[in-house]
């Protein structure tokens, strides 16, 4: 009777800790296996507006080599880490969008907060990488 009061026990407390973990697990929609990277729908909204249109497979010139949006999310390890990390310098030194491209697309400049938004991000992104490993 007693063993089958610990196994009912275990059985229970299985049962709880498998309720309880998938809250935990950060989001892996559009990641590849071993990857945990997401892009929040605001900070996608962001990079739609300011980033995307150079910076996709379709795109022309030579922005698409230098970052790619449509290849970061299966991107791990040192090549995502530099690309975030890039990406953090060209936002907080404002050099993207170019300043040549602002002169007729004024609106796609970054605000104060988008820049906020989008580095705080990189941060999180970062910070994942580094606890996973
Ligand atoms: C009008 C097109 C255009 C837009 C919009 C644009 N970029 Fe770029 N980006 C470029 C070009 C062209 C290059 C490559 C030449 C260079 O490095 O200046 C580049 C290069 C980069 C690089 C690589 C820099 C390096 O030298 O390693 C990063 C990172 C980057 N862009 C981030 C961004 C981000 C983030 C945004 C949105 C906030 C953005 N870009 C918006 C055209 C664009």
């Amino acid at each position: 009777m007693k063993r089958l009061f610990v196994g009912f026990a275990s059985l229970a407390l299985i049962v709880a800790l498998s309720a309880f973990t998938p809250a935990k697990t950060p989001k892996k929609e559009n990641s590849q296996p071993g990857s945990s990277f997401s892009m929040p729908d605001s900070v996608k909204a962001i990079v739609d507006h300011s980033c995307f249109m150079c910076h996709n497979s379709n795109a022309r010139g030579d922005a698409k080599d230098k970052l790619n949006f449509d290849e970061l999310s299966s991107m791990k390890g040192p090549q995502l880490v530099a690309n975030l990390a890039n990406m953090a310098k060209m936002i907080k030194n404002d050099w993207m969008p170019p300043r040549k491209f602002l002169k007729d697309h004024p609106e796609m400049a970054l605000t104060a907060q988008q820049k906020q938004v989008l580095l705080e991000w990189i941060k999180a992104e970062n910070n994942k990488i580094f606890s996973e490993n």
